[in-house]
């Protein structure tokens, strides 16, 4: 939702931000700019589109400058809309990620006060209010500045006579690389890493000062504050594409090494959360997008394992539901740490004297702060709009904190314990033999990639990998999916069965298995393609247009197969469509606005 980078430092300033806005494109990619201090002048380069279809000219190589890529929330895509900003003498230039929520009324007084605005922005405001505030002291006019403002922001600022970028966070993701003789400022560590991996995460209301030698920051109340540096264990390659054609790809390739890292050094000795620390009744999975489908599965994974009653909530809904007296123990799922949505639900439950829990993918980010526990997917960086192997870790996490849950709770043996993760350690290597199986998979997308409507159907634990499959499809491939338990098709989306209408079944040898197969025949009997996605079974043989058996595996455990599968599908159809994969149109990974 916006990627904004800034940087001071002696190598080619316009080189460093083109590459640091590359790696931040997946924030959003609407338009594209920079502004470079260069001779005491603020040159400005920006424009709607894509960061490769700009900036084809050379950009000033010095001394520092800002950058930003853009997902539209105040104004349309467009030329004028595209930030860095200027003031009105172009001594002072911004970018900015969030809503400034009392943007009228400063636009407004700003305007009596002979400001001239050229966009449709909210963000345009603040250059604007620099520019009113200053005496002469950037980081005095900056802080006063920023003072005035509510809503959220990640802003960077320069100034024509200054040689320091100002930044002030509040609500939206910015950290700072401390590098040698160089300093930098980005909405995310993997934008940094080319440069350094010892990340400065800062937090709600500081505000710093960052020039190519020093790092200042001030805290909320203004007081010089240290922050700890921490060292990334992300390496750059993480966040290239290692010979992939897409991100998408590389990363649902990454899956074996994403569920062993997240397992490591859990299975033997689990010392994320100490539940016994807490009187765990009943359980809440609170998140959105597929973070949201994690929870789904988690339902049926601690009900079955941890045998507590769950109920799972979309992050935008929960804020709004009317608090009941039970305060469940709160778990929230957020890939970023950074969606807004979710970040407000935890505050949300605190309030409501929930005990909470995030698991994340991303260090320091927002979540954890407003939370009482985090347990981190170790997932790596994941570029592709497309969540996939961060899905597959956050249910990774699930079945490690059930099985820790049910221990606490006395309702699971050490023995259960034991065979539960017994199952745990074999998943990589299954999930390497539906990889190893792409091509097959591949070939059978060719009906889906001319449908302009498919459903999923699944029961039990693989409904909820319905409600993924269909997302999946919809986010890359542009092509209308829903998904549905298999028991409901009958009641009314039958009516939209045709043979133009493939369905694709989760079918496993659980409790419902009978059932999914008379639902199957049902679907068949309407002439819908039938693709099977499942256990190895003669009938559906018979009953399928197409079929993947995945490799055996538990029911309780299945998801995870089962959705790797999902996701290649959606891929290759997408790819079938020459579809902007790891961009999707009108989409970014991380919404950073309710
Ligand atoms: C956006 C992304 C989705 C993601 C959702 C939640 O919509 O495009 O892929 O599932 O946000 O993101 P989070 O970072 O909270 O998991």
């Amino acid at each position: 939702m916006c990627g904004i980078v800034g940087y001071a430092g002696p190598k080619n300033v316009g080189d460093v931000l083109i590459r640091g806005l590359e790696r931040l494109e997946y924030r959003g990619y609407d338009s594209a700019g920079v502004a470079i201090r260069s001779d005491d002048e603020i040159y400005v380069q920006k424009k709607k589109g894509r960061i490769s279809d700009l900036f084809q000219g050379d950009l000033p190589t010095e001394s520092l400058g800002i950058g930003h890529t853009r997902w539209a929330t105040h104004g349309k895509p467009a030329d004028k809309n595209a930030h860095p900003f200027l003031d009105c003498q172009e001594n002072i230039s911004i970018v900015h990620n969030g809503i400034i929520d009392n943007f009228n009324s400063i636009r407004d007084e700003l305007t009596e006060k002979g400001h001239e605005f050229s966009s449709e922005t909210d963000s345009e405001i603040i250059a604007h209010l620099i520019e009113e505030n200053y005496d002469g002291d950037f980081l005095k006019s900056f802080k006063k500045t920023i003072r005035e403002l509510e809503g959220s922001y990640a802003v960077v600022a320069i100034h024509k006579g200054s040689d320091e970028l100002v930044v002030a966070r509040n609500q939206s993701p910015l950290v700072i690389g401390i590098g040698s003789g160089e300093n930098l400022v980005a909405s995310d560590a993997p934008a940094l890493l080319d440069y350094t991996k010892n990340i400065k995460y800062l937090q709600d209301g500081d505000i710093a000062r960052i020039t190519n030698q020093e790092v200042e920051i001030w805290d909320e109340d203004n007081t010089l504050v240290e922050r700890e540096t921490k060292r990334l264990n992300w390496d750059v390659e993480d966040a290239e594409k290692g010979g992939y054609e897409h991100f998408m790809l590389k990363e649902i390739f990454e899956q074996p090494k994403a569920i062993h890292d997240s397992l490591l050094g859990r299975l033997n000795n689990f010392e994320d959360v100490d539940f016994s620390k807490y009187d765990v009744d009943s359980v809440q999975f609170i998140a959105c997008g597929t973070s949201a489908h994690a929870g789904y599965v988690g339902r049926y994974i601690f009900e079955k394992i941890a045998k507590v009653p769950c109920t799972v909530e979309v992050s935008s809904e929960y804020r709004y539901t009317s608090s009941s007296e039970s305060s469940p123990f709160t778990i929230f799922f957020s890939q970023s740490g950074e969606t807004l949505d979710t970040v407000a639900a935890a505050r949300e439950a605190n309030r409501r004297g929930c005990d909470t829990l995030a698991v994340t993918n991303v260090l320091d980010s927002s979540i954890t702060r407003e939370v009482d526990e985090v347990i981190y997917t170790q997932a790596g960086p994941e570029i592709g709009v497309a969540a996939t192997k961060t899905f597959t870790t956050q249910v990774i996490i699930l079945y490690l904190l059930a099985i820790e849950l049910g221990l606490a709770r006395g309702v699971l043996s050490k023995d259960e314990a034991e065979n539960y993760k017994d199952e745990l350690r074999t998943l990589p290597r299954k999930v390497e033999r539906i990889l190893d199986d792409k091509e097959r998979i591949k070939k059978k997308t060719k009906r889906l990639a001319e449908a302009e409507d498919i459903f999923f159907v699944g029961r039990n634990i693989n409904y909820p990998v319905a409600l993924e499959g269909a997302l999946k499809l919809k986010e890359i491939a542009y092509i209308h999916a829903a998904g549905y338990p298999a028991g409901e098709l009958k009641h009314g989306p039958f009516a939209l069965l045709t043979e133009e209408t493939p369905v694709i079944a989760l079918a496993v040898r659980d409790q419902t298995f009978e059932k999914m197969l008379g639902n199957i025949g049902e679907i068949a009997a309407r002439d819908s393609p039938v693709f099977v996605v499942g256990d190895e079974n003669k009938e559906l043989k018979k009953l399928a247009d197409e079929r993947y058996f995945i490799p055996k595996v538990p029911p309780l455990f299945s998801p995870i197969l089962m959705n790797v599968v999902l996701q290649l599908t959606a891929y290759y159809t997408a790819y079938r469509l020459d579809r902007d994969i790891d961009k999707p149109r009108n989409l970014a990974k991380s919404v950073t606005v309710e």
